[in-house]
């Protein structure tokens, strides 16, 4: 065998690990439903398209920039894009699509949306109750979502074994 056809044989050997290799990475990524990486992918389209559709206004009150704003109004419009990202999608381990209806977000067609906003008057009362509690030393004894979800739809009732 001469010296080339042997270089043929090595690269295209190489060339069929490196295949394999991303393949069975591709399928063991994807085994437990969508990864984390096109979640954050699909998040990111929806909100590039939001953010060009507000430029100029990002830092006026949501409730002048959206039309169904009930209680983050005052909250500057890219701001809310931002508690929509950090704080609801990934507290709850899910897309947008998990409260929104894509194409029409001021819609209040799925009830995760307006469960959200009850979610929220709720934090807000046990925030009032912490701070009430007078024997916590901590000056910003707090909660949010991510304190109940943890990147979960339903919070824990039990320690995971
Ligand atoms: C857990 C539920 C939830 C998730 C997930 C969520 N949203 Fe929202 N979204 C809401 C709620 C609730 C409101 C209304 C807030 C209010 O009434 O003050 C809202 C309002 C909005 C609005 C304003 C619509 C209008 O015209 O009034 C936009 C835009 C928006 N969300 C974008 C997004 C994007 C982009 C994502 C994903 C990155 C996302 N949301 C994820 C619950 C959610
Ligand atoms: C004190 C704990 C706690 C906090 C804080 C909390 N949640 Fe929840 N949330 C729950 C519980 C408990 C349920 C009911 C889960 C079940 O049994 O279905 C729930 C349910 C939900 C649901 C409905 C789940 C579904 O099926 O879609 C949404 C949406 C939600 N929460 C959003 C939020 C958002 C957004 C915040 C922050 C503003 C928040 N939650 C803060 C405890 C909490």
């Amino acid at each position: 065998m001469n010296t080339l056809k042997k270089f043929y044989i090595i690269v295209s050997v190489f060339i069929l690990v490196v295949f394999i290799y991303s393949f069975s990475f591709h399928i063991s990524q994807n085994a437990n439903g969508p990864s984390s990486d096109s979640l954050e992918a699909a998040k990111q389209i929806y909100i590039d398209q939001i953010k060009e559709s507000i430029v100029g206004k990002e830092n006026l009150a949501s409730d002048s920039v959206f039309s169904n704003i009930q209680m983050l109004k005052d909250v500057p419009a890219e701001n809310l894009l931002n508690i929509m990202n950090k704080g609801f999608s990934n507290s709850l381990g899910v897309g947008c699509d998990h409260c929104h209806n894509t194409s029409d977000w001021a819609s209040n067609e799925k009830n995760a949306k307006q469960i959200s906003r009850e979610m929220m008057k709720m934090s807000g009362q046990i925030r009032d109750m912490i701070s009430n509690i007078k024997e916590i030393e901590s000056e910003k004894a707090t909660i949010n979502c991510t304190t109940c979800h943890r990147g979960e739809i339903v919070p824990a009732l039990k320690m995971k074994d």
